[in-house]
């Protein structure tokens, strides 16, 4: 199995059929994303994994009443942070000193430097830069689906104003990006099942140098 043939076999399902995905395949998803490369490595975000169903017919009013919401096995919701604070950095320090056995004292210039770079921005800098690690962790996922023959949609198409008040974000210091359902396809009710897959030519992508 490898990378390009499982990503010419998934695509966005509009439909699923309900089924649960195994506790080892969801565990492999999140890990991927625990494990995506990130801006100064911070990852500014946090991930609601929804299984419960009463809070999916919430999310579902507010998405557009998008019918893999309610028909996936789990609902990612992936939240960026609206401030960096010299906690944070703080947390991640350690995170490192403990990790490589370094001294704190040895990273002051690293903090420094994260400061220096992203402590002046404002809160909507903030919350497009932390957005930005987030498409990278969606990719990441979409991608580790797909390797796992798990299906899984982005979701941009929901309100984030009513998403963020459902979930009582900016009081977390967080906000809603984007969604992800995990799931399997309903192949009988999904006509995005059996169409084929439409992507721009290479040449009009890639230019060589
Ligand atoms: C950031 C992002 C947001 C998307 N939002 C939605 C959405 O709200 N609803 C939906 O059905 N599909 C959504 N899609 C799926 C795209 O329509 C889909 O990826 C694109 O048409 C390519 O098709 P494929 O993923 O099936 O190959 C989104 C995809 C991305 C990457």
């Amino acid at each position: 199995m490898n990378l390009v043939q499982q990503l010419k076999w998934r695509y966005s399902a509009k439909r699923m059929n309900g089924s649960k995905i195994p506790k080892a395949k969801l565990d492999h998803i999140l890990e991927a994303i625990r494990l995506a490369p990130s801006s100064m490595g911070l990852q500014p975000f946090q991930i609601m994994v929804v299984g419960d169903q009463a809070i999916r017919e919430q999310i579902f009013a507010e998405s557009c009443k998008q019918p893999q919401i309610r028909e996936c096995s789990h609902l990612l919701i992936f939240n960026g942070w609206n401030t960096l604070t010299e906690n944070q950095v703080d947390e991640y320090m350690e995170n490192i000193a403990n990790e490589r056995q370094h001294d704190l004292s040895e990273l002051m210039d690293f903090k420094t430097s994260i400061l220096g770079a992203l402590g002046h921005k404002s809160k909507s800098e903030i919350q497009s830069w932390s957005a930005m690690q987030i498409y990278i962790a969606l990719g990441t996922a979409i991608d580790a689906a797909a390797m796992s023959e798990v299906d899984a949609t982005p979701m941009e198409g929901f309100d984030k104003k009513a998403m963020d008040k459902l979930f009582d974000l900016e009081a977390k210091g967080l906000h809603s990006v984007v969604l992800l359902a995990l799931g399997y396809r309903n192949e009988d009710e999904d006509f995005l099942a059996k169409v084929a897959k439409v992507r721009r030519k290479p040449e009009d992508i890639f230019e060589f140098i």
